[in-house]
């Protein structure tokens, strides 16, 4: 399995005329995945400044070298804070206006750019480069379903290892080094692994607490290959499960499988989100329901689009989402299904391999 990183379309291009519509002469982004996105560089402190004819790529020395081998910008390396090298560019190249993006700027940046780049009229802007990621390259599908095929693959041989006298943080800890040693560069956010009551919450943290028998075992994880995620929920069987229990899941799973039906190029998301609700409303549990159907994924865990009630956006091939109903009573357990997939021309392609019956440990 390759683990490069995948040539990325560096659509930068397609940020101009943006920024003509926003009247600005140039754009600045400090959200290191846009970064990435429009740059390809991999570092851990990065600032792109794109003007008409130019694209200045900021970093610190540690990544001197590294930069201009990952990059095809002009490489400014910064002894001191990046916006203020930055600043110190916008006078050089006269610029009067900036469009930033006022959802991923720090304070404390904004604070250096109103410093040190005074008389600069600065344009707020929201998604721009997001709204371009939504919609995946072929290599990055294909990063994407490495990152996806690593993840089921370190679950199962987890799940070899499974011991009901085993805690929550045991299991957790044994998919993450799986992860690690099948090459994924880690987990893409923080493996849950919540057994019995715990399941009930959606996003729990595993505890000492030893996995229980006769109980639901929810196991939700992602990893991170090639700068990529992936996201996976299943929920499993330990043991025996009572009647309640069982049809808690068949009402997800046909949930689940109602939603993967329902998406193709066209559809708005809130139509899929709905989709999910109506089934579990015919078992009465949709007020369990206490999230959104699903979400954009790629170099980062949550991307546009949101796959939720009130996200009119339309489905367009290429796009990459997950797709996750569950339902959770507390006090008592939850089931939670979650599928990577990518919208296609003519559907949907479920690209986790791992199989949704429920599966008794
Ligand atoms: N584990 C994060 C999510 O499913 O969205
Ligand atoms: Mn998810
Ligand atoms: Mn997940």
């Amino acid at each position: 399995m390759t683990t490069n990183s995948p040539q990325l379309p560096l659509r930068r291009g397609e940020v101009i005329p943006a920024l003509h519509e926003a009247k600005a002469q140039a754009f600045l982004t400090t959200a290191l995945p846009n970064v990435r996105y429009l740059t390809n560089f991999t570092g851990s402190n990065g600032a792109l400044l794109l003007t008409e004819d130019r694209a200045l790529l900021f970093t610190d020395p540690r990544y001197a070298t590294q930069a201009p081998q990952e990059s095809d910008c002009e490489v400014k390396v910064a002894k001191g804070p990046l916006l203020k090298e930055v600043a110190k560019w916008i006078k050089r190249l006269q610029l009067k206006s900036l469009a930033f993006e006022q959802n991923r700027i720090s304070f404390e940046d904004y604070g250096q750019l109103k410093e040190h780049a005074k008389n600069l009229r600065l344009k707020p802007l929201n998604g721009l480069v997001e709204t371009l990621r939504a919609v995946k390259s072929e290599a990055e599908i294909a990063a994407i379903r490495n990152s996806v095929q690593l993840n089921s693959t370190a679950l199962e041989q987890s799940l070899r290892r499974f011991k009901p006298s085993m805690t929550e943080i045991d299991l957790a800890a044994e998919i993450d080094y799986r992860m690690r040693r099948l090459g994924a560069e880690g987990p893409a956010f923080e493996t849950i692994v919540a057994s019995g009551k715990r399941s009930a919450l959606p996003h729990a943290r595993p505890t000492e607490a030893r996995i229980q028998t006769d109980e639901l075992l929810l196991i939700d994880m992602g990893a991170i290959v090639a700068g990529y995620a992936s996201d996976m929920t299943r929920a499993h069987a330990v043991g025996k499960l009572d009647t309640k229990r069982q049809r808690m899941y068949r009402a997800v799973l046909e949930s689940q499988l109602a939603a993967l039906e329902a998406i193709k190029p066209g559809v708005t998301c809130a139509n899929v989100d709905r989709v999910a609700r109506d089934v579990l409303r015919g078992f009465g549990l949709d007020k369990l329901f206490v999230h959104s159907t699903g979400h954009g994924l790629g170099l980062e865990i949550h991307e546009r689009p949101r796959v939720g009630r009130k996200d009119k956006t339309k489905l367009v091939t290429g796009m990459v989402i997950t797709v996750e109903p569950g339902v959770y009573e507390e006090g008592f357990g939850g089931v939670r299904i979650e599928d990577t997939v990518v919208v296609t021309a003519s559907g949907c392609e479920v690209l986790t391999p791992t199989k949704k019956e429920l599966l008794t440990l």
